[in-house]
């Protein structure tokens, strides 16, 4: 099942978006709309995560683990929107803490789900763009 660690016992706290909103990937100025009712977009990350709406719309944000929150590739930091985010777990603070360029801002973006109240401006590091991927 992606998203989840199996090693973790405790789960983050997550309330799915219930209206559509929209995320602004930067540096790539891309924009994509997400949908809830299209929950989940695929199986890498929790279901509505950035990486699950990132790589919906083919926007390759690496992910070594898989979306389990078992790596820091997936590091993004979110420039708006933050607060509509699900709640860190110890895990993901764990494991983002291992992240280069940390940021107050930074989260992984397998396990930031948002509630969809407000839209999102979220930058991947250049490091973690998978730009050979992205090209195809
Ligand atoms: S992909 Fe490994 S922690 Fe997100």
């Amino acid at each position: 099942m992606g998203g989840r660690n199996p090693y973790f016992d405790e789960l983050a706290s997550v309330t799915t978006a219930t209206r559509k909103f929209k995320v602004r990937f930067l540096p790539m100025n891309l924009i994509v709309e997400v949908d809830p009712d299209k929950l989940p977009f695929g199986d890498t990350g929790l279901p509505g995560s950035i990486l699950d709406a990132a790589l919906a719309n083919g926007i390759e944000i690496d992910h070594a683990c898989g979306g389990v929150c078992a790596c820091s590739t997936c590091h993004c930091v979110i420039q708006k929107g933050g607060a509509t985010l699900s709640e860190m777990s110890d895990g993901e603070e764990d494991q983002l803490y291992n992240a280069p360029g940390l940021t107050p801002d930074s989260r992984l973006s397998c396990q930031a789900v948002a509630d969809g109240s407000a839209d999102l401006v979220v930058f991947i590091p250049d490091w973690n763009r998978n730009a050979t991927r992205e090209n195809h």
